[in-house]
């Protein structure tokens, strides 16, 4: 059977007149396990993309949330009305961390903005969600892992600082996203892997991914990096240390920020593409 993963939501699209472009990110993963639909968008495009790249959201067998962040999880509710309970009727097993449901707010603008999960978890399941919440690394189907929470061992990985939460105080503090986690299936190929935000740091990703799996081919690394709101050291320096893995195909997306993603493409050649709406990529 063909495997493939297709673009439903990301911050760009190109041709692909009738679909829409946001900032946010969602991939809808056609494997030889069953159909999973992994992270949302914020809620604006999937449900039109999906039905414009004849996505057959009933016929899924899960979702996979990569973290919290509402350009992740804000289509979850559509997502669900769509999936009808899933292809039993009992509910739709809706993987992701126990931090889904936490508050968090980016201080990008004039005051903090709230950037959880925009719906209710109770709302979510009377539309038939139906959480499996895990901190760890998780197999959901032969061959197909969700990494849970990631170490973080890189110094230069800081992340995002304007990305907070209230931790255990009263004041807002810099946000770990210690939920930030990736899809990995393992093909003959190698490893596909498909990132979210890459909270962690892309570098302690893949490193992790590596140790868990005991393989170090990656023959596909899709998604998106966070490497566009960093500094340059991390920028650099993650760039330099994706050089040593063995990854056939690198396509980024989402906050990777389109001025990274064009130092990717230099550095990369060939190996290098770009995740917008309606990319098609073999899994
Ligand atoms: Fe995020
Ligand atoms: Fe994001």
């Amino acid at each position: 059977m063909e495997a493939t993963a297709t673009i439903l939501c990301e911050n760009a699209v190109y041709g692909n007149l009738g679909a829409i472009g946001e900032h946010g990110w969602s991939v809808w993963l056609k494997t030889p396990r069953g159909e999973y639909l992994f992270d949302t968008g914020q809620g604006k495009g999937l449900l039109n993309n999906a039905a414009f790249f004849q996505k057959d959201f009933a016929a899924a067998r899960g979702v996979l949330i990569s973290h919290h962040h509402s350009d992740h999880t804000g289509g979850l509710l559509d997502a669900m009305k769509a999936m009808r309970g899933g292809p039993s009727g009992g509910g739709v097993p809706v993987h992701a961390h126990p931090d889904l449901f936490k508050d968090s707010f980016s201080t990008k603008g004039d005051k903090p903005r709230h950037i959880g999960v925009p719906h209710r978890r109770s709302l979510l399941e009377a539309a038939g969600a139906d959480f499996r919440l895990e901190t760890g690394w998780e197999e959901i189907e032969e061959g197909i892992y969700m990494t849970g929470e990631v170490p973080r061992r890189t110094s230069y990985e800081i992340g995002d600082l304007e990305l907070k939460h209230y931790g255990d105080g009263r004041k807002l503090v810099v946000d770990p996203i210690r939920d930030d986690q990736t899809v990995v299936i393992d093909t003959e190929e190698g490893l596909f892997v498909v990132l979210g935000c890459s909270h962690a740091g892309v570098i302690n990703i893949l490193t992790y991914i590596a140790e868990k799996t005991g393989k170090s081919r990656f023959h596909t690394v899709i998604g998106g990096t966070h490497l566009g709101p960093v500094e340059e050291d991390q920028v650099s320096r993650s760039i330099e240390a994706l050089h040593e893995f063995d990854i056939g195909r690198i396509g980024v997306s989402h906050c990777t920020g389109q001025k990274t993603a064009a130092r990717m493409a230099a550095e990369f050649g060939e190996r290098f593409f770009f995740c917008s709406v309606g990319v098609e990529v073999e899994i």
